[in-house]
């Protein structure tokens, strides 16, 4: 297990020299020691991005595992990563801690170029990024306590300062009467806990979390990830999160960019995705937390004419904040049902999905429909007609 871990997290980094930094220091004095023993400057105008990754590639063989990844990740935001299995998720974490090297293309951490710099230069570097891992990671030999304080250990602190820091950060994650115990006496959700103090206590600048929820049952899992929210708002920690579960986007993620094959497909705003999702995959990864058309009316829908029609409306943000609905009985009158879907709220934004059934085969009243939804800002899709009532 020892060596499991000391691989992930990087064996170079752990037998590096102790570190400079000190609990009390600020985090600009942590970047000024960061970046003292570099020899290439900070990016000036990117200071703000912790991330930053351009046009990223790396083969396997005939397996493009990262065919062109640009992307950034901004100080204080949570990026979720979301893909299927082998899209490429992992290389790309492992790339940003430097145990995987690009073919081509640049990392850049807290503006600094990483993807040429030798071991000793990464050491640093390394520090300054935070791991969690699905399988927790933990030492079975070692207590609670000693597990958090293990990276401060390997950079040669004072045993007084380690167990502090262990204190402080198993009283955040909620854990202070386990620091004596050891991993095999604890729940799923408490290992993540250590896991998670252990990734923070030397200081990190961004917090990696390699599918970190993916082993728990959905009630920790749910506890977990409002952990990292809360220590995302309250230390201002940027955190990069790989997961194939939208919902893991969608309770803490202020951004999402979706990868396949190597590539990001598609990237903005969590509600935004939801709202409008532009590929086919994070269609598909969407399908199962965003309403569908039941079964039972989707296997009966035909082209051409019927009694009734069936609309999806998609509607979010400002548009979907209007009485979208009663204002359609009155501008255009005529019966329509809804037949299913609802509003949902993502980031403290509506995103709506109606499924509405009109009646009749009037192509001239279906069109003032349509005309009217999208005039308020609605996406209208024709799903097809129904011989009879659904
Ligand atoms: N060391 C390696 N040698 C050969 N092929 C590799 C290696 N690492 C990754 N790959 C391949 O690169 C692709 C991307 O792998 P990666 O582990 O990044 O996927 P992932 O998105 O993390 O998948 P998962 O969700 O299953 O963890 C896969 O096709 C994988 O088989
Ligand atoms: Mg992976």
């Amino acid at each position: 297990m020892t060596g499991a871990w000391l691989a992930e997290m990087g064996g170079p980094l752990l037998s590096g020299p102790p570190s400079r930094l000190r609990g009390t220091e600020t985090e600009t004095e942590m970047n000024q020691h960061v970046t003292a023993g570099l020899a290439d400057p900070v990016e000036p105008t990117r200071r703000g991005d912790v991330v930053r990754l351009v046009d990223l590639k790396r083969r396997f063989g005939a397996t493009a595992a990262l065919d062109g990844v640009s992307l950034t990740v901004k100080k204080g935001e949570i990026l979720g990563i979301i893909g299927r299995s082998g899209a490429g998720k992992s290389t790309l974490i492992r790339c940003l801690n430097g145990l995987e090297r690009a073919d081509s293309g640049e990392v850049f951490i807290e503006g600094r170029e990483i993807s040429r710099l030798g071991e000793r230069e990464l050491q640093p570097l390394r520090r300054r990024i935070g791991m969690v891992f699905q399988h927790f990671n933990l030492l079975s030999a070692k207590t609670v306590e000693d597990n958090v304080a293990l990276p401060l250990k390997i950079e040669g602190r004072p045993r007084a300062e380690r167990m502090a820091r262990a204190a402080e950060l198993l009283q955040l994650v909620g854990l202070s009467e386990k620091a004596k115990a050891y991993p095999a006496s604890l729940s799923g959700g408490q290992k993540q806990r250590v896991g998670i103090a252990r990734a923070l206590a030397a200081r990190p600048a961004l917090l990696l979390s390699d599918e970190a929820t993916s082993a728990l049952d959905p009630e920790t899992t749910r506890s977990i990830l409002a952990l990292l929210k809360d220590i995302n708002s309250r230390l201002g920690l940027t955190i990069l999160l790989i997961t194939h579960e939208m919902e893991v986007i969608r309770s803490i993620a202020d951004r999402v960019a979706v990868i396949d094959a190597g590539r990001i497909v598609e990237e903005g705003a969590v509600w935004q995705v939801f709202a409008d999702p532009k590929s086919e995959i994070t269609r598909s990864l969407l399908g199962g937390i965003r309403p569908q058309l039941p079964p039972e009316i989707a296997s009966r829908l035909a082209a051409g004419e019927g009694a009734e029609t069936i609309l999806r409306i998609d509607v979010a943000g400002e548009a979907a904040r209007r009485p979208l609905l009663s204002e359609l009985s009155v501008s255009v009158p005529g019966a329509f049902r809804l037949v299913h879907g609802g509003i949902d709220h993502v980031q403290q934004q509506p995103v709506g999905t109606l499924f509405v059934a009109v009646p009749g085969a009037d192509a001239r009243h279906l069109a003032a429909v349509i005309a009217f939804l999208k005039n308020r800002g609605a996406r209208v899709e024709v799903l097809g007609h129904v011989a009879g009532p659904v």
